[in-house]
């Protein structure tokens, strides 16, 4: 109760991006700052939840009271995250490549002149968020995000559906909402219960209130 509700609550979250290895110098990755991420990682920490962030490779300074894994690969997040299991949240904002380069090179690839561009061959990597949505360690409270160009409400209902989430935020991604990499963001939250829209706001006031919504859902019933 009080300002610290989610005292004595356990939570995890990723943030930033994951860098898959081509060979030692180069990777393939998402576009993702880690700034919402990082933002709720600080919010749920300051409703007095005890917070490991487990972040891909991102700029920005770690959040205060909060424990930071920090983490390259989506193989690496997960494995993070399996690790901290259970938790009562579990809050999955990191833009993770979809795909690892199915064998990254231990040597750089030379470049030679007048050869062909290697191939790279593609391997899917684990979907952390459906991982946790369906593990026996499941967290209460499990939330998701959904970056989408079109679609964003079907979108989101189906990755809720799918991934085991009790709530996908979704926002629309177009680069004309300049969100990606920005400090606002405009979102929906999609649950079970339908959807509910909430006006354009900084990241910073996106997490706090997040934290609110989660706070809420331990205090309405055991
Ligand atoms: O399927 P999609 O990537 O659109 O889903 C986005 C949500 O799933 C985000 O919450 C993201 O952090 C999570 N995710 C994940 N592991 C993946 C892909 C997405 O945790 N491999």
């Amino acid at each position: 109760g009080g300002d610290r509700p989610l005292a004595g609550r356990t939570a995890v979250v990723t943030s930033g991006p994951t860098h898959e290895p081509i060979d030692p110098v180069r990777y393939i990755a998402n576009r993702s700052s880690g700034r919402q991420g990082h933002a709720i990682a600080a919010a749920l920490a300051k409703l007095g939840a005890q917070v490991t962030l487990v972040s891909g490779p991102v700029t920005l300074a770690d959040p205060p009271g909060v424990t930071v894994v920090k983490v390259e690969r989506a193989e690496e997040m997960l494995e993070a995250v399996l690790a901290r299991l259970p938790a009562d949240i579990a809050v999955m904002v990191a833009a993770v490549a979809d795909w690892r380069v199915a064998a990254a090179n231990a040597e750089k690839i030379k470049k030679r002149p007048g050869e062909a561009p290697p191939p790279l061959l593609l391997a899917e990597n684990p979907d952390i968020l459906k991982t946790v949505g369906h593990h026996a360690g499941r967290p209460k409270v499990v939330v998701g995000f959904a970056a989408e160009t079109q679609d964003v409400e079907e979108n989101g209902r189906a990755k809720l559906e799918r991934k085991g989430a009790d709530l996908i935020v979704a926002n629309d991604v177009s680069p004309e909402t300049g969100i990606m990499g920005g400090t606002r963001n405009s979102v929906k939250l999609i649950t079970a219960a339908g959807v509910e829209a909430w006006p354009d706001l900084s990241k910073e006031e996106v997490a706090e209130r997040l934290a609110g919504w989660i706070a809420g859902r331990f205090s309405r019933q055991p």
